[in-house]
């Protein structure tokens, strides 16, 4: 859903940074190839993930659905030289896809791929993280956090999507609805936990921004 109309979009991208040669490559073979390619983070919301990973020049970085790895490639624009992005997805015929274009890039050996269940895998990883992106299935969003708050440094951020789901937050729940369910009750978890400060932000289809006290 857009919130703003095409044309406002428009202007927004037009005098926002230009989308990365190697990122427009990747949506376009995306979009060819790929299934539901309307996940892709894409030109805007891509820099402002961009932008924020400046910001904050994390020395490691944790993405919770991978998918073609646009959004991988975006945050790790403004990792640390020596510092690694973490990233997981539970589809196997995009692992080679993903590898394709992190290799092209400048950070491919910064990146490490992780295959499977978010759920299993994040308990196994060792580190501490400065940012995180949740942006896979909408039924854990609440799990996402309760197993990385405790892995996220002081001052790190949780960014989250689609936390508008489309403008769902404000309708009436059905019964069978589970995701929009898990993303009221994931709106309200942040909100209420007193560990960090949340701001939401109207950007694409919701994004919040989490700070760590
Ligand atoms: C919205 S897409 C991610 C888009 C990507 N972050 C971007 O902006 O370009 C969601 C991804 O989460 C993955 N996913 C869904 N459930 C998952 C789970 N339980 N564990 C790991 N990955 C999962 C899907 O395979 C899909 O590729």
């Amino acid at each position: 859903m857009h919130f703003i109309s095409d044309q406002l979009e428009d202007y927004i991208e037009n005098h926002s940074e230009n989308e990365p040669e190697l990122l427009q490559r990747l949506s376009r073979e995306t979009h060819q190839k790929i299934l539901q390619p309307r996940m892709l983070s894409g030109h805007y919301q891509g820099r402002v993930l961009s932008m924020i990973s400046k910001l904050v020049n994390p020395k490691y970085i944790l993405e919770i659905g991978t998918y073609t790895g646009y959004s991988a490639l975006c945050m790790a624009e403004g990792l640390q030289k020596n510092g690694e992005l973490h990233t997981i997805d539970s589809n196997e015929e995009l692992v080679d896809f993903q590898r394709r274009y992190f290799d092209e890039s400048f950070f491919g050996n910064l990146i490490h791929q992780h295959l499977g269940n978010a759920l299993d895998i994040i308990p196994q990883l060792k580190t501490n993280f400065d940012l995180v992106f949740i942006d896979a299935d909408k039924e854990n969003y609440s799990n996402y956090f309760h197993l990385i708050i405790d892995k996220l440094n002081p001052g790190g951020l949780i960014l989250s999507d689609n936390v508008l789901w489309s403008g769902k937050v404000l309708e009436s729940l059905k019964k069978d609805d589970i995701a929009t369910k898990a993303i009221v009750a994931y709106n309200k978890l942040l909100k209420d936990d007193d560990r960090i400060e949340t701001i939401l932000l109207p950007i694409r289809d919701g994004l919040t921004i989490s700070r760590k006290k």
